[in-house]
Formats: C-alpha cells, sequence, structure tokens
C-alpha cells in the first residue's frame, strides 16, 4: 500500500493524533505520520511527536514560525495530507489555497449543526436527541467543507457537558481513523 505521508496540526492533549498514529504503524492504514504542527508550545500531545521522532513546528499568533515556513516544511516533506485534530487557530484562506491537497478537520458535533466552539453547551441548551463528531474537509468557511463521515449517539436524561464530551471524544477516536481509510478507498 501506497502511504500519504501526513501532518497532524494539533493545540491540546493530542488523543486524536495518539490514535492516528498507533494506526499509521498498520501496514495497511493509508497514513503515515510525517510531521507534527501544534499552535501552542505547552500541548500534551507534542510528548507523542518527540516520543516518535516527528519533527514538530509551533504555529501561534506569536508568529514564532510564519504560515510560509510550514508550508515550506509541508512540501520538504512531500506532505499530501493535513489532518487537523484539535486545532485550535484558524488557518487563513492563503495558506489553505498555497497547500492545495487535502486538509481535513475532525468537529464534536452533527454538522451542519453547532460550527464554532462551545458546541456541547448548545447541545444541551437546545435539548438535541442525537449528537456526535464530524470529520470534514477544510475550505475557507469555519467548519463547512464538505462532510467525510461522521458517528453519532442519542443524548441521555441526566447528559452534562462532561459527558457529552467524553462520549463523543470517544467516538472521535474510531471516526476520524474510518475518515482516512473513507478518503483513500475511492
Ligand atoms: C476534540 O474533541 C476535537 O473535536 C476538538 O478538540 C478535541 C481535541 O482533542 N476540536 P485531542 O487534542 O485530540 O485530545
Amino acid at each position: 500500500m501506497v502511504k500519504r505521508n501526513t501532518c497532524v496540526f494539533i493545540s491540546g492533549r493530542g488523543s486524536n493524533l495518539k490514535t492516528l498514529l498507533k494506526n499509521s504503524f498498520n501496514y495497511n492504514f493509508p497514513i503515515n505520520i510525517k510531521m507534527i504542527v501544534s499552535s501552542n508550545i505547552n500541548a500534551k500531545g507534542l510528548n507523542y511527536a518527540k516520543k516518535n521522532n516527528i519533527p514538530f513546528f509551533i504555529l501561534n499568533n506569536k508568529c514564532l514560525i510564519s504560515e510560509k515556513k510550514i508550508l515550506n516544511e509541508l512540501k520538504v516533506r512531500k506532505i499530501s495530507l493535513i489532518c487537523l485534530a484539535g486545532f485550535m487557530k484558524i488557518l487563513s484562506k492563503r495558506f489553505i489555497k498555497s497547500f492545495g491537497k487535502k486538509i481535513i478537520n475532525i468537529h464534536p458535533s452533527l454538522l451542519p449543526k453547532y460550527k464554532g466552539i462551545n458546541t456541547y453547551n448548545r447541545i444541551l441548551e437546545n435539548k438535541e436527541i442525537q449528537t456526535g463528531c464530524t470529520i470534514h474537509y477544510v475550505n475557507e468557511k469555519l467548519d463547512s467543507g464538505k462532510i467525510i463521515h461522521n458517528k453519532r449517539f442519542y443524548l441521555q436524561s441526566n447528559e452534562s457537558e462532561k459527558s457529552l464530551m467524553i462520549k463523543t471524544q470517544k467516538l472521535e477516536l474510531k471516526a476520524f481513523s474510518e475518515a482516512i481509510i473513507k478518503i483513500f478507498s475511492y
């Protein structure tokens, strides 16, 4: 199987990154993770980069490194897929256009519902019956690109923001890899 060189963008814990990395070691999973970008220098998820000797870069508002430099690193490593896995920064239109290849994002709601932040709170306030997570292509509008895959569950009567978060994040770990398999199985 030809594995596509992939870069994962994170901002925090990196549980999605951890699962993607684990799956990438499987010979028939379609990606290899060759680079990691974090918007936060203290992101716990960076430990997975360090442990696995994967080059990583910090991209934040303090501009330690610019989007232009990141684009160059992506090119050098022949990256053909970017996975935004809990990346809390909005990429510029110019970056998306210049990269010109697939960028996918995971979002903790059933898109097109609840784009943006504070999803769990809004889902509870609207007394939704179902929720879940969505993986979609990234375009210049927030959480609005073509949907690749989603996974859902029914809310219980005593659901809290915390319980929703735990259930959604558990689903995300499966859904992200399923979406990647789906993209490359056509
Ligand atoms: C995920 O729930 C994702 O949907 C949200 O941020 C969380 C990232 O978790 N945007 P992790 O860093 O992969 O653990």
